[in-house]
């Protein structure tokens, strides 16, 4: 089985790269980033030198370049996690998030359409379904809520997911889509709430909560997406889309708050910042079809995973400390010193 990963030097296709030659040793993985700010070559050190893994240093928007890897490659499967992915730049800069999510998207299927293929899987996220209320914990999203955004972010996500359903609708592409809530993890790029905190903490900088602290998230260890996506590439059904999430509601403060406890910081830390323009208030994801169908269920307790992740922050600091001491500063002074 030949799979070309796309953005697999970011935080989850890194994770996803990992997991499936681990688990396949057999599988040949192509890895296709074009590095951007957010992507790391050095997190891909440990498989560079497997014979069954490739690294490709093209974009996902250059037509040319996609459709010469096919030639070369051949690939079975496409699983495409490559886009621009943090909500704070969209709101500064949409037009990226244009050209990298949807263009790009439409590129990676075109050629699948051209070359052939047995997949083409479309990581998405559960911020296409916008927002719940706070006032109704009954509520979750499941595969029928309607579409709904709010941010440049999430709905160049879903115009990727309006078109891979169409491609798959017109031109019969064998397609799945995984609408997944946040992940946390290793190799998660600083910008990120979690990875944020715990590097500001670990260096006694404020701790920069949006608005109220109370918007709610729907937490998952990344390696339980990995497992997602894998089960649904080779087990789930074609034109389907399958929600990823765990059922581990929690607020922005609450995060914040365990941060501080776990490393021992003081909450004095903690400082209150003008909320995110649009800011989604909670985010809940019904996992109910892909348990079902597939028998998927999270492995990770957030309890245990976010040890593990603060573990894994301080036992990796020279990977973080190289990015936050870069150009990242220039963003972080930009988008938090008058907030
Ligand atoms: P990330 O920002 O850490 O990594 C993105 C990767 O894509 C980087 O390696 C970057 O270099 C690469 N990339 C960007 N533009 C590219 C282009 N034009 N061509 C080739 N490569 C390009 O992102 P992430 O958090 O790992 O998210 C991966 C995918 O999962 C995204 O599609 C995102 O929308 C989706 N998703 C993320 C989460 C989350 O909590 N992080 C949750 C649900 C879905
Ligand atoms: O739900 C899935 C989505 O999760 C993915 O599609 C996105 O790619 C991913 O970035 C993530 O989006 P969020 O906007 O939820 O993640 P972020 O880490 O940016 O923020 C999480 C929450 O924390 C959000 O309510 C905003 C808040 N926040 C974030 C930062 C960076 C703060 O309060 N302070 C901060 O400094």
């Amino acid at each position: 089985m030949n799979i070309i990963v796309t953005g697999g030097a970011g935080f989850i296709g890194s994770n996803f790269i990992f997991h499936m030659l681990k688990k396949y040793p057999d599988y040949r993985i192509i890895c296709l980033d074009c590095l951007t700010y957010a992507g790391n070559l050095s997190t891909l050190a440990p498989v560079m030198d497997n014979p069954n893994f490739r690294f490709v240093k093209e974009s996902i928007t250059d037509r040319e370049a996609v459709y010469k890897l096919f030639e070369e490659e051949h690939p079975d499967m496409v699983v495409n996690f490559a886009a621009e992915s943090h909500v704070d730049r969209s709101i500064e800069n949409p037009e990226v998030f244009l050209t990298t999510n949807i263009i790009g998207t439409a590129v990676l299927m075109d050629a699948c359409r051209k070359y052939g293929i047995k997949r083409y899987h479309q990581v998405s996220t559960d911020e296409v379904y916008g927002d719940l209320p706070l006032d109704r914990p009954d509520l979750f999203f499941t595969e029928e809520t309607p579409i709904h955004t709010s941010s440049p972010y999430s709905s160049s996500k879903a115009s990727a997911d309006l078109l891979v359903l169409a491609y798959h609708r017109t031109y019969g592409l064998p397609v799945t889509i995984s609408r997944c809530s946040n992940n946390y993890g290793p190799y998660h790029f600083p910008e990120k709430l979690i990875p944020l905190m715990i590097a500001n903490a670990l260096n006694d900088k404020p701790l920069p909560v949006y608005g109220t602290g109370e918007n709610v998230r729907d937490w998952l260890y990344v390696e339980d997406h990995c497992r997602a996506i894998d089960l649904i590439i080779h087990k789930g059904r074609v034109g389907e889309v399958y929600n990823v999430g765990g059922h581990n509601e929690m607020t922005n403060i609450d995060i914040v708050k365990i941060i501080c406890k776990e490393l021992g910081k003081p909450e004095s830390l903690i400082t209150y910042v003008a909320d995110r323009k649009g800011h989604d208030m909670r985010y809940a994801i019904d996992p109910t079809k892909i348990h079902n169908e597939l028998g998927w269920l999270p492995e990770t307790k957030f309890a245990d995973g976010i040890k593990k992740t603060i573990k894994w922050y301080l036992d990796n600091k020279e990977w973080w400390e190289t990015i936050i001491s870069g150009e990242y500063q220039n963003y972080y002074e930009k988008m938090y010193a008058n907030r």
